[in-house]
């Protein structure tokens, strides 16, 4: 797996960007959004009103995640199989966190494949509440292994419009990176310590520049623009810098035909669940 190259500070913006105003410690709008997450899961409750609800959340899917996580970190092929894969998408464990927007299959996912693949360098695009980002930063943690995560979304414009209207970039707390704790947020200074780089801008400009800074990447996540043009271009852009052995995700995978085209474009066969994808680059 790569070593950690820096990419400037410059690159990242600092916590202006990541404001979250909370109200007892609970963003605003998560009360309601948590209710059908507490409903299915009432022994969260307590972790819930004791803390934050991205907090008590993070926690559970972490649990979750870690179950059945497989012992064979000595594998020649750590990245899970898409044998494997199916069977943590079937597990009734993993489909049981499914609450509304949040959670499903593909976060446990998407949390075990870090934990499995040990990575140090992972590219993700798309944030927003940052459930993914505080996932991945979780697994990087729990692997006790040197790690940075370099996360591509667009400028965060704020949520209200003049018109009263939340703006389209809006998370689904209602506030930026909501779920990411502060010890990983970048500090204010800039200085790029922590294991967490935030790179501003549209992918379509922002990535090819990210990936020749880093050269080797060892995991690419898509979930920004789920349109064929966007997820083919990161596709592409991506394959190129992963290490053998490393591994190309995506969510939603479902919505056009870009991921099946690209798995046959570059002859893997990968796997194709009902929102996760995952192709591994051959040795
Ligand atoms: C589905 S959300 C990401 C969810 C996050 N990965 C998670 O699972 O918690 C998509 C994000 O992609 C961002 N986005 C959309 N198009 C983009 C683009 N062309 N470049 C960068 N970011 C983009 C949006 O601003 C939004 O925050």
């Amino acid at each position: 797996m790569s070593a950690a190259p820096r990419v400037s500070p410059s690159r990242a913006e600092g916590p202006t960007d990541l404001r979250t105003p909370t109200r007892r410690g609970v963003p605003f709008r998560s009360a309601l959004k948590a209710l059908p997450f507490l409903l299915r899961n009432p022994s969260t409750v307590p972790r819930v009103l004791r803390r934050s609800f991205p907090e008590a959340f993070l926690d559970h899917l972490i649990r979750v995640g870690e179950e059945e996580l497989g012992s064979d970190r000595a594998s020649a092929e750590p990245a899970p199989s898409p044998q494997e894969l199916a069977r943590w998408e079937a597990d009734r464990r993993v489909r049981r966190t499914r609450a509304g927007t949040y959670g499903g299959p593909y976060y446990l996912l998407l949390y075990r494949t870090v934990r499995r693949l040990r990575p140090r360098i992972v590219v993700e695009t798309g944030v927003a509440s940052g459930l993914s980002t505080a996932l991945i930063l979780s697994a990087f943690e729990r692997n006790g292994v040197p790690a940075h995560l370099y996360s591509a979304d667009l400028p965060f414009q704020g949520y209200r419009t003049d018109q009263g209207r939340r703006t389209q970039n809006e998370a689904v707390l209602g506030e930026f990176a909501a779920f990411v704790p502060k010890r990983w947020r970048p500090a204010p200074d800039g200085d790029a310590k922590g294991p967490w780089t935030l790179v501003l801008g549209d992918t379509r400009k922002t990535l090819p520049a990210l990936l020749d800074q880093l050269g080797r990447i060892d995991l690419f996540i898509h979930d920004s623009a789920h349109t064929s043009e966007v997820m083919g271009f990161e596709y592409r852009e991506a394959w190129p810098h992963l290490s053998p052995g490393g591994a190309l995700a995506s969510d939603d995978i479902g919505w056009n035909e870009a991921f099946p085209e690209f798995l046959r474009s570059v002859k893997v066969e990968g796997y194709q669940g009902s929102r996760f994808g995952l192709a591994v680059k051959p040795r």
